[in-house]
């Protein structure tokens, strides 16, 4: 079975490829190095031992995306490639629709010329917006606050109405919820090239004196002690689900969305806490103003996943803060 991943140098895609290789797929790689380091494709081939080809460009080009499948016969798709930051996208939201929709009518337009119609497609639980209640089911209204989340949820619908277009294609959505941690070996990981956004890599980074202060983004919200609650996932568990979900594309057709999350949500204050305790460091931070955009809680029902793929998460809060930092000092040693 030969899987192209588009994305596959990011965060996500880099630990899908680890999990796939590992698994006893071939996987063929299309990155346009956007949000990413050309030295992760080697990083990959240490972990795993393996060799894969890889096609240096964007999934908006189709000329690149015809010859992949020319020179390759691609069973199924996994579609990370795309831009992936809120508040860029309230900035920008012209460059987030062209590229994020455009690279997916792209891939699926070559996808159906080279009658391929397995995919698993990157979504977010952004798709929920402010959820009314908790746990949050994948039968929830869906409503986006952001660009970003915006092009999560036109592309969902174009995957859903291209399944009624054409009942031979085979779609996994699958939503994540907060994913942090990296793999073991501390070899990949989440290093965003500038300020982080996310709540995870900025910890890292002060916890490596980068940066000096983590900014709590307001201890008033309606949870235990105030801070944000969101459902915090292990990367590599979330790689995991995505080897369930091709299992899935392969054998049965059909479109259908599934919550990757672990079903319990952690707080700010929480989060850090952990990442002190388990690291044995100090993180500075102090309490200012919300965010804005922000919600209160969040965090998954994941029983649908179980029933449907067979997969859960298993990995801890403190695997995942361990693994975090481990990586980091890793890069550090290099
Ligand atoms: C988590 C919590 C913040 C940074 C976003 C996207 C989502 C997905 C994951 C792509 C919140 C607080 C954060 C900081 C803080 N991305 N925080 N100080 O906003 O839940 O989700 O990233 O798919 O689609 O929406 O993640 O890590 O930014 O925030 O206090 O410097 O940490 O207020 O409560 P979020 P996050």
């Amino acid at each position: 079975m030969k899987i192209l991943v588009t994305g596959g140098t990011g965060y996500i895609g880099s630990h899908t490829c680890v999990e796939l290789l590992d698994a006893g797929y071939e996987i063929v790689v299309i990155d346009n190095f956007s949000n990413s380091q050309p030295d992760v494709l080697d990083k990959i081939k240490m972990i795993t031992r393996k060799d894969f080809k890889f096609y240096k460009g964007d999934v908006c080009d189709k000329e690149i995306l015809q010859m992949i499948f020319k020179e390759n016969k691609i069973d199924a798709v996994v579609h990370f490639a795309g831009f992936k930051a809120v508040g860029e996208s309230v900035i920008k939201p012209l460059m987030y629709y062209r590229n994020n929709i455009d690279s997916t009518l792209s891939l699926l337009e070559v996808m159906n010329e080279y009658n391929c119609k397995k995919i698993v497609f990157s979504s977010s639980a952004t798709v929920y917006g402010k959820p009314d209640k908790l746990p949050i089911k994948e039968n929830f209204s869906l409503k986006t606050t952001n660009p970003y989340g915006a092009t999560k949820l036109m592309i969902e619908d174009i995957l859903r109405d291209l399944y009624i277009s054409d009942n031979d294609w085979s779609i996994a959505i699958l939503r994540y919820f907060n994913p942090i941690g990296a793999h073991a070996s501390g070899l990949i990981g989440e290093n965003p090239n500038d300020i982080p956004n996310n709540l995870m890599p900025y910890i890292v980074k002060v916890a490596t004196k980068e940066l000096e202060c983590l900014n709590i983004f307001g201890d008033d919200y309606d949870t235990l002690d105030g801070t944000g609650v969101r459902d915090y996932i292990h990367v590599v568990d979330l790689s995991k689900g995505h080897i369930k979900a091709i299992e899935k594309v392969i054998k049965d057709k059909g479109v259908d969305a599934y919550n990757l999350g672990t079903g319990r949500g952690y707080s700010v204050l929480e989060l850090v806490n952990t990442f002190m305790k388990v690291n044995n460091v100090k993180i500075n931070y102090k309490i200012v103003g919300r965010r804005p955009g922000d919600i209160d809680a969040c965090y998954a029902d994941p029983s649908y996943a179980k029933e449907k793929l067979g997969w859960s998460a298993s990995l801890g809060i403190e695997q995942m803060c361990k693994d975090a930092y481990n990586f980091i000092k890793k890069i550090e040693e290099m």
